[in-house]
């Protein structure tokens, strides 16, 4: 007998097993599948609107922007939501607040001790250098941390996605000193919008959304015994500072601007005029567990685990 009602197929798929398979995987598959059967049948979903959502699918993937639309949906700011009330619950609310990884960070950057050139001659837009140290949640300094630095260009484009910058471009890994300082000069960059003529801009545009983020600068902060700090920080003004298309922006992660800054001291980061300076200093919680040191991205975290 291979006839079924929609309710029998489901429980069909659902429990087909010939091996013990991953328990949480089986769990999770069965949740999301039920979910989009009972979706399907109560907004009686056509042939032609599911293959439409599967060729657009099919796009997505290869055109490597599913993380766009993970952001761009909310889910990258639910998991922070999620894990901050996890914090909250375990009393450890503190340090300098996580936002977003986003997709398009790219392990491997060029590094260097203390502070680093993130743009290059000539600048492509306002002189910025950002400085302070790497603290714990005492306030002392945490020495020797790693903070991995990445921002768009002055077209609001990444490196590495982007066919016409060089790789690593604005993108740089400093190694803070002793005292926990870090510095590095590179430029206010712009905000950011999802590209044109893409499956994301298809979904968007078809939700009747805006794919634009407020300028941001992305950090992944990591020491030893300390909690890998996923952040960004966002440049004050914007338009979009409140009306983000990944809903990542946070109090607490908007900068000071300080215009006019002499650049006495400044030299060895190629300031030679009056520049914007913005002071920030990263607040980290120490680890609980090896796991949470671990200094790996979102993506190379899984792929070694
Ligand atoms: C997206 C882009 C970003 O630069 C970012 O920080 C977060 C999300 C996106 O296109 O989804
Ligand atoms: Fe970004």
């Amino acid at each position: 007998m291979a006839e079924f009602t929609p309710e029998q197929l489901l429980e069909l798929v659902n429990t087909s097993q010939v091996a013990q398979g991953n328990e949480r995987v089986r769990k999770i598959a069965h949740r999301v599948v039920s979910d989009l059967f009972h979706a399907i049948e109560e907004l009686d979903v056509t042939a032609d609107e599911f293959w439409a959502g599967v060729s657009w699918l099919s796009r997505l993937g290869a055109s490597g922007q599913i993380g766009l639309i993970t952001a761009g949906l909310g889910f990258d700011r639910l998991i922070d939501i999620r894990e901050d009330e996890a914090d909250q619950n375990a009393g450890r609310a503190a340090g300098t607040p996580r936002a977003i990884e986003g997709p398009l960070y790219i392990a491997g950057a060029p590094q260097s001790d203390s502070q680093a050139r993130v743009d290059e001659d000539p600048p492509r837009g306002e002189v910025l250098v950002m400085e302070g140290r790497i603290l714990d949640t005492d306030g002392n300094p945490v020495p020797h941390a790693l903070v991995d630095v990445w921002h768009a260009n002055e077209k609001g484009r990444y490196s590495h996605f982007d066919p016409d910058q060089e790789a690593f471009h604005l993108r740089r890994k400093i190694r803070a000193g002793a005292d926990g300082s870090y510095r590095f000069r590179s430029f206010i960059p712009p905000g950011y919008a999802i590209p044109p003529n893409s499956p994301t801009s298809e979904l968007f545009t078809a939700l009747g959304r805006h794919g634009n983020r407020p300028a941001h600068i992305h950090f992944l902060v990591a020491a030893e015994g300390m909690r890998t700090l996923t952040t960004q920080v966002n440049i004050p003004g914007d338009t979009f500072l409140d009306d983000d298309f990944a809903f990542a922006t946070r109090d607490g992660l908007i900068v000071n601007l300080q215009p006019g800054v002499s650049p006495n001291g400044y030299e060895s980061l190629d300031v030679n005029a009056p520049f914007t300076r913005a002071r920030f200093d990263f607040v980290l919680q120490k680890a609980t567990s090896p796991d949470e040191a671990r200094p790996e991205a979102r993506m190379d975290r899984v792929a070694a685990a």
